[in-house]
Parts: C-alpha cells; sequence; structure tokens
C-alpha cells in the first residue's frame, strides 16, 4: 500500500485561482498586433487574493485590483494592487466577527472597480466603496462626505443619459435595504429607505431612463450559517422572488413589486423601457447555496419582461448554455441595447475541468436573434468582457471587448483586445502580462473620466 497525499487545497484555489503574492508594476510589456490608439485610459478587474493564500470562500479574500494603462497605442504598464483595507493592515481581523462586519469601512473591496466623477473605486457590496488613485493605489474608503450610513452595492450603474450613478445598499440589519443616488459630480444626493420582506442578498440591480428595479430573491441572510463561520446567505424556499419598480428619484411609497418565479440573478446584462414594458435580460440562476455556500447550478441567459400596465411579468429563457458575467456597451445602460457580452462556459459548465476546456466570450443579437462566440482555446479561459468604443462608432457593437486571458498550458495571462463587431477569434492586440488570477468585475475607465 502507498500514501497518496491528498490535495487539500480549496477548489476555488487551485488552477488559476491560486493567488499571487507580488505587487508588481511592469513598463515593457509585449504586445501583439496593435492597440487602437483610440484606447486612451485603463482597463483595471477587481478579484479576490487573499493575503494569507487561502480564504474559506472565493467571495472573502482580500481585494486586488489588476490594471493595464493604454496610450498612443501603447500599453503603458501593468500594475496589480492590494487595496489597503484593514484585512492588509491587520490580517488577523475577522470578517465574521460583529464588530468587523458592522464597521462599513472593513471592507473586502474585492468586487468591483469603477470610475465616476475623476475617481477610481474599489467595490464590495457589504461596506463604503474604497478610492483608489490613478497608479491603483489606495486613498481610502470613502462615505461620500459623511453622508453614506450603510454598506454601498459593488454593481453601480452609471446612467450614460445623465452621468448620475445609481446604487443601492443593502444590510442583514434593518433598513435591509437602501437606495442610493450619486450625482455626475460625485455627492450622494439621495438615500432612501426601500421595504423588503427580509434581509437578502441584493448582489446587482438595473436602471432604466426612468426606473431602478430591485432584484429581491430567496438568497436570505441566515444566522445559523453566520454563528458557524460560513457565508451567512441561504437560499430560502419560502421567501418569495420579487422585482421592486421605483422611478429613479421615487421613494419607498412608490415602489410597485411584481412576483416572479423562484430563481436568483447575480448579474442581469441590461434593462430598458419599452413603453409600458421594462425589458431585464439576466443570467439566471434556478437556486443558488441551497445547500451550502459554494452551491451553484450553471447560470442561463433568460429575459424577463414586465408588463407595468397589466401587472404581469413574462419570463423567457433565451438560451440553455451557460454563461454569466453579462455586460453590454457602457453607452446603453439602461437604454435599449441590441448586443450584450457574456464570459461563455464550455460544455460541463462551472464543473468542467478548464485545463481540458476552453472559455470564450459569447455576443447576443438580443434584436434579430442569434449569438457569435468567441473561443479561446483548449486551457485558456477569460473573464467578464468590457466593451470600449471604437473613434467614432458607426454602430452598438463597433468597439473593443476586453479581459484577462489566463492560459493553463503557459500559467500565464494576457490583456485581450478583441473587435466586438466581427468577433474574429484572432485579437485586434494582445498584451502579455504575468499571471493575473480569476476574479471578478473591472471596467474600461476611460482618460476623460479619470487622467
Ligand atoms: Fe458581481
Amino acid at each position: 500500500m502507498s500514501a497518496v497525499l491528498e490535495d487539500v487545497t480549496p477548489a476555488h484555489h487551485r488552477g488559476n485561482g491560486r493567488p499571487v503574492s507580488e505587487e508588481r508594476t511592469l513598463a515593457s510589456l509585449k504586445v501583439t498586433g496593435r492597440i487602437p490608439e483610440i484606447l486612451d485610459g485603463r482597463y483595471v478587474r477587481a478579484g479576490a487574493n487573499p493575503l494569507r493564500g487561502t480564504s474559506d470562500h472565493p467571495f472573502l479574500g482580500d481585494g486586488m485590483v489588476h490594471g493595464v494603462r493604454l496610450r498612443g497605442g501603447k500599453a503603458e504598464w501593468y500594475k496589480n494592487r492590494y487595496v489597503q483595507t484593514p484585512f492588509i493592515a491587520n490580517p488577523d481581523l475577522n470578517i465574521f466577527d460583529p464588530a468587523v462586519a458592522m464597521d462599513m469601512t472593513a471592507s473586502k473591496a474585492n468586487t468591483h472597480v469603477i470610475g465616476h466623477a475623476g475617481k477610481i473605486l474599489a467595490l464590495e457590496e457589504g461596506h463604503f466603496p474604497y478610492e483608489l488613485d490613478a497608479d491603483l493605489n489606495t486613498v481610502g474608503p470613502t462615505d461620500f462626505g459623511g453622508v453614506l450610513k450603510g454598506s454601498f452595492t459593488a454593481h453601480p450603474k452609471t446612467c450614460p443619459v445623465t452621468g448620475e450613478l445609481l446604487a443601492f445598499g443593502y444590510s442583514a440589519f434593518p433598513p435591509y435595504l437602501r437606495y442610493l443616488r450619486v450625482s455626475a459630480d460625485g455627492k450622494l444626493v439621495q438615500t432612501e429607505n426601500i421595504t423588503v420582506g427580509g434581509p437578502t442578498m441584493m448582489h446587482d440591480f438595473n436602471i432604466t431612463r426612468n426606473h431602478v428595479i430591485f432584484m429581491d430573491l430567496p438568497a436570505v441572510f441566515n444566522l445559523q450559517a453566520a454563528m458557524n463561520g460560513e457565508m451567512p446567505i441561504r437560499w430560502d424556499d419560502n421567501y418569495p422572488s420579487r422585482l421592486g419598480v421605483m422611478p429613479r428619484n421615487g421613494t419607498n411609497a412608490d415602489v410597485v413589486w411584481y412576483d416572479i418565479n423562484p430563481c436568483y440573478v447575480f448579474h442581469p446584462m441590461n434593462a430598458y423601457e419599452d413603453g409600458s414594458k421594462i425589458v431585464i435580460d439576466v443570467a439566471r440562476f434556478p437556486y443558488v447555496w441551497r445547500t451550502s455556500s459554494f452551491d451553484f447550478p450553471d447560470p442561463v441567459l433568460w429575459r424577463w419582461t414586465i408588463d407595468t400596465a397589466n401587472g404581469t411579468v413574462h419570463e423567457e429563457q433565451v438560451d440553455d448554455r451557460p454563461a454569466e458575467f453579462p455586460r453590454v456597451a457602457d453607452n446603453v445602460v439602461g437604454l435599449k441595447h441590441r448586443y450584450g457580452y457574456m464570459a461563455r462556459m464550455s460544455a460541463g459548465g462551472l464543473g468542467a475541468d478548464p485545463a481540458k476546456t476552453s472559455g470564450g466570450i459569447r455576443k447576443y443579437d438580443r434584436e434579430a436573434g442569434g449569438w457569435r462566440d468567441i473561443d479561446f482555446g483548449i486551457g485558456r479561459h477569460g473573464g467578464e468582457p468590457v466593451f470600449a468604443p471604437a473613434a467614432n462608432p458607426k454602430s452598438e457593437d463597433d468597439g473593443y471587448l476586453m479581459t484577462y486571458v489566463y492560459d493553463g498550458n503557459t500559467d500565464s495571462s494576457q490583456l485581450v483586445i478583441m473587435d466586438a463587431a466581427s468577433m474574429d477569434a484572432e485579437p485586434v492586440a494582445t498584451v502579455e502580462l504575468p499571471r493575473v488570477p480569476s476574479g471578478f468585475h473591472g471596467s474600461w475607465i476611460p482618460a476623460s473620466v479619470v487622467r
């Protein structure tokens, strides 16, 4: 009998789930192809990179941002930086300690990074945003000059018409939900307590030209799980699934709630108004976290159509192939979109072996129907596709898709810049990088927003 050492590395830290241990600044980056001159700004993406090497859950690692500065057809730098949260200063802090959980500066800052009103904000849904400077160094947490009294979502939405940043915050304690409206110049100008049936994990929401739509879904705060030191959220069959439609400058009294079939949505693709209807495309899970906080069935694209005139919601499955991290071009957020882009999973979905499968980008045409795929090749996987427009764009999809691709064959990563209109498998440009671990969300932050 020979003893075989069991690999005790948690599944979420295998492959490209391994954190990196170094913060790096690299100025000479090898580029293949031609970086479009119009791309003047930063592609920045957040992820969980536990300082101590592992975290109990993939959502709990310390926030690290990875950014590439593009200008004048060149990739000027790559930088990865921890967001300097209290967990970096004091790695012994326990996020489930009630005193820590109530400290709104004790963010993991690992979920999303956006540009707004000249600032870069690293976001995580349970706490205050963290401001970063143009070189991705941490400035500190922000409560909008003392106005923000609780958490701030990792998925605020910038209205391309008004420039407002529409947001919300949820909590395990009353008030469970607050609506937050930030002006184009970065002031938190409206806070409204919104009545919901309980403390749910509200990861994202939707905006249209005149409304916001809350997704109150049955992933509910669970005290027992919290006391066990686990992610304190579980699926609850007794909690109704509802969508709440509110005018963007409305109050709790204006919210109209619509029942839908039980499901969970981390991420909508986009929402828009069509007469009396509100159309929402979402990456829908039939449930999440029923047996544990690692319980994720495969998500697929659905469309919800709320008819505000007759009070109904039509729910339609669009595809049966798993995909997540949906995005549209920033200039159609809340407006009618034709195209949506998702991180395409291989057959086998979330359970597939990444070494034997390929990742890619799926582009849905939600007007004419159909889809186009970019396949990154066996052992190569990307993340959320972020759109940046071309110079003088001629159509909604005239521009570029950016994501970090991890190549398991070489254990390194690339920033790939793809042609969104043609969905050509050959990148417009590829920037060679050290390994960038799997992460969550990011943004193209043009120099017009952050110099
Ligand atoms: Fe998210």
